[in-house]
């Protein structure tokens, strides 16, 4: 599918967004781990989160689905009678290979040519530690992996990689585990693993930039309620800094402090912003955001040390950048080479193709500010971060851009043209 897009001529009104993506994954395989109903609403319909709640009824465990709510009845897995598929998510491989590394079984998990290429290891290396049976393609690298479960012990783990999912791959192996686990984070990750795991009543603190958490854990099936996707909302809080005039209302939103480096970025740079109505829910903070346009955002540095809170919204970055003041520099996301595409080769080539003035760096990219975009064919290089951001690129691009392979937004969030629609922006597909 192709998305043609203009320049809008305003962006304006209060939008909603559906649950966080992230946190969707963690409530659909702890309800399915947890004793008793789970049940989940304003969960994320994406394909990624979609594809966790398959894989954990190929593993035997009872779904209810309709349109607000999930129900999951927490059980044993049984042995799946064929390959997991776990598509483009490296969320579900990662954190699901954690469970299963523990359960007395064999399973097989894959995913698409995407997923397939990116890396296993840093997986594999711990989930062995703690005593796992675990392989992976071309010397334990790549999906498809094999495992045949078995009882594991707890480990003292010192993150190199500042990954979440890593972590929380090893968090979901020690709730079945012998022995107690230690894991130390040099850059703090998202922390919703640890957050869900403590609201259905597990035991798992923090000392310092330690997460201390006891193997067997027995788990309590609850309510939970998804805070709207923070990710998601950054697209709508960027688009209302390239729209003269623009103006909105997020309501509902996660505000965790482990996502909203975004926050801090914008604020640097010089955009207006408030949070309102500030309060927790299943154990997370959630807020209303209200933004407007600000004239001369200023170019920013992003170091290192902030890169795991904005992991996911530096493709973004890049287009504040083109109409920054001055020079925008990213460094020590090297990262983004092994998500769903290369991101930092992805957004610098569709970038220069709109004639932004950008250059790759190994870890990061230039952008220098001030540059008039023209739209031309863009492609999304089928990553649904890509995708988006290159819709906010042609807000700011004269004439039309064409955004080849836009259907993949659906990976995180199917409704993101429609939420822009509500707030008066036109596309045409084709
Ligand atoms: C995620 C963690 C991040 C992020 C991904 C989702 C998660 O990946 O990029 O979109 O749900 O834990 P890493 O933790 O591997 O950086």
């Amino acid at each position: 599918m192709k998305v043609i897009v203009e320049k809008p001529k305003k962006i304006n009104g209060i939008i909603e967004l559906p649950g966080d993506k992230s946190i969707t994954h963690r409530a659909f395989l702890f309800g399915s781990i947890a004793r008793g109903k789970t049940v989940i609403y304003n969960y994320s319909k994406g394909k990624d989160c979609m594809t966790t709640l398959k894989c954990i009824e190929n593993l035997g465990i009872k779904v209810e689905r309709n349109e607000e709510r999930i129900i999951i009845e927490g059980n044993e897995y049984r042995e799946p009678e064929d390959v997991l598929n776990c598509e483009n998510s490296g969320t579900t491989i990662r954190l699901l290979s954690g469970i299963l590394a523990s359960k007395p079984f064999y399973s097989v998990l894959t995913g698409d040519s995407s997923l397939r290429q990116r890396p296993m290891d840093r997986i594999i290396k711990p989930l062995r530690e703690m005593g796992a049976e675990i392989y992976g393609r071309s010397n334990d690298k790549y999906p498809p992996l094999t495992i045949k479960g078995k009882k594991l012990k707890g480990i003292n783990f010192k993150m190199e990689i500042p990954s979440a999912q890593v972590k929380s791959c090893i968090i979901f192996a020690t709730i079945f585990a012998d022995g107690k686990t230690e894991i130390e984070e040099i850059y703090q990750t998202r922390d919703h693993t640890e957050r869900l795991l403590k609201f259905l009543d597990g035991n798992i603190r923090k000392e310092g930039t330690k997460i201390i958490l006891e193997g067997n854990q027995v788990l309590k099936g609850k309510e939970i309620y998804i805070p709207g996707d923070f990710s998601s909302a950054s697209y709508f809080i960027a688009s209302t800094f390239l729209i003269p005039g623009a103006s909105i209302i997020i309501k509902k939103v996660g505000l965790n402090p482990t996502r909203t480096g975004f926050l801090n970025v914008i604020e640097r740079m010089g955009g207006k912003f408030k949070i309102l109505n500030q309060m927790e829910i299943s154990n997370e903070p959630v807020g209303d955001l209200k933004v407007e346009y600000t004239e001369n955002l200023k170019g920013v540095e992003i170091l290192p040390s902030e890169v795991p809170n904005i992991i996911d919204e530096i493709p973004i970055i890049a287009i504040l950048g083109c109409i920054a003041k001055g020079k925008t520099v990213v460094s020590g996301a090297k990262e983004l080479r092994v998500k769903e595409s290369d991101r930092i080769k992805s957004i610098t080539t569709e970038l220069k193709k709109l004639g932004a003035d950008i250059e790759e760096k190994e870890d990061g990219f230039i952008v220098k500010g001030g540059k008039k975009l023209k739209g031309t064919n863009v492609n999304s290089w089928n990553d649904h971060r890509i995708a988006m951001a290159l819709t906010l690129a042609s807000f700011i691009a004269e004439e039309k851009t064409i955004i080849e392979n836009s259907e993949c937004v659906d990976i995180s969030f199917p409704e993101f043209f429609d939420k822009f629609r509500e707030l008066g922006v036109n596309f045409k597909f084709s």
